[in-house]
């Protein structure tokens, strides 16, 4: 086995300690939608990654569609983060913030009073949703947003990216996958509009483009990575004979802008259909950026990639929740702990911070 997997990368200015990635996680901790210690625990116990990309935290109110996410907008929140930030930081670790608007994926249980459910056409999510307050809910029908709306959510990520760089972040990751904002607009599930925003390929791209735009304007292209989900089927995704060639002109216009890294996810190893290798290869042809390969990966599937090139990190997601030292036992061969699903998103330490 080879291993490149614990060699040192450079990602835009950065350099990485190794190329492996924390992949990002709900987790759900943030009472009241703020950072707090037991996320700064949580964080600097993984700093040595490569890379850690948080949980999916709201560039806005409208964002914060599940119970206790965090935000990335208010001055507490800045605040709440930097603590996060630092204490990574202190321990050699690189942090990016994953900036997750979740669109029709919400309900008003978990919102603000003032906050409104958002998405590209008026179509409500399929399945149910943990609320604190009401337990499982049905998604209401999100309202569908007029050409205002989408303008202020494009500037939101952006506003969102200077106050995590103001945060101490070291980078954006925008989820463009698995079903929330960005997603919503690439899918024709989801995305029904007639306008210039939905419809054909270019239209259906526009929202996830001028987000990328907006961003890399805000704090510069080398910060701001994306991730992607081809072929998922999360929150309602489907798949359409067009999709290849609507992430390869995506990918297109990722490079115009001079994005950092395309982050592709692969739920095949969570019951989601596969993502083509030929799509994956020709995605890592194209891009001119950096490759996180990502989806059900161990030390040796990793190593082997790396080796053929098909991507530059991987990143690991479940294995880094029950092991905080998953770095120094990739390394060793250590058997791993597994995790426990039931704590996932449950508030507090336990099955958080005390593996
Ligand atoms: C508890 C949990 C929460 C997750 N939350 C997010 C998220 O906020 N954003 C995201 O892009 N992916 C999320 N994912 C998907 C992971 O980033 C990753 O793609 C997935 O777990 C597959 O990788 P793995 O096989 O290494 O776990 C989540 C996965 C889990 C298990």
């Amino acid at each position: 086995m080879t291993n490149t997997l614990f060699t040192p990368v450079t990602l835009g200015k950065l350099q990485l300690k190794n190329r492996i990635v924390m992949s990002p996680m709900t987790r759900s901790r943030a009472i009241g939608n703020v950072p707090n210690a037991l996320m700064e625990k949580y964080y600097s116990d993984r700093a040595d990654a490569g890379l850690i990309i948080t949980e999916g935290t709201s560039p806005s109110p409208n964002g914060l569609g599940y119970a206790r996410i965090p935000g990335m907008f208010s001055d507490e929140q800045v605040k709440g983060w930097k603590r996060v930030n630092d204490a990574v930081h202190a321990k050699g670790g690189r942090i990016f913030i994953q900036l997750m608007h979740t669109g029709r994926v919400s309900h008003p249980a978990n919102m603000a009073a003032d906050a409104r459910i958002l998405a590209p056409s008026a179509i409500a999510a399929p399945g149910e949703m943990w609320t604190d307050s009401s337990g499982m809910q049905s998604h209401p029908s999100p309202t569908a947003m007029g050409e205002a709306d989408i303008r202020a959510t494009i500037a939101e990520y952006a506003y969102a990216s200077k106050r995590a760089i103001e945060a101490g972040f070291d980078g954006v990751e925008l989820h463009g996958a698995n079903g929330y904002m960005i997603d919503q607009f690439l899918n024709t599930a989801t995305n029904q509009r007639t306008d210039q925003w939905g419809g054909n390929i270019e239209n259906r791209i526009r929202f996830a483009v001028e987000v990328a735009k907006a961003t890399a304007t805000a704090i510069g292209a080398d910060r701001v990575g994306m991730r992607i989900s081809p072929y998922g089927a999360f929150n309602g995704a489907v798949p359409d004979p067009k999709m290849d060639a609507m992430y390869l002109r995506l990918i297109e216009e990722l490079n115009n802008i001079g994005l950092l890294y395309i982050h592709v996810v692969d739920h095949s190893s969570m019951g989601a259909p596969e993502v083509s290798p030929e799509l994956k290869q020709q995605i890592r042809a194209n891009f001119k950026g950096k490759y996180i390969l990502s989806g059900g990966y161990d030390a040796t599937r990793a190593n082997a990639d790396l080796e053929a090139q098909r991507g530059d990190l991987v990143a690991f997601g479940r294995p880094f929740i029950a092991n905080p030292d998953l770095v120094q036992k990739l390394q060793d061969g250590t058997a791993l702990a597994a995790p426990d699903p039931a704590t996932f998103y449950t508030p507090g330490e336990k099955g958080y911070t005390d593996y």
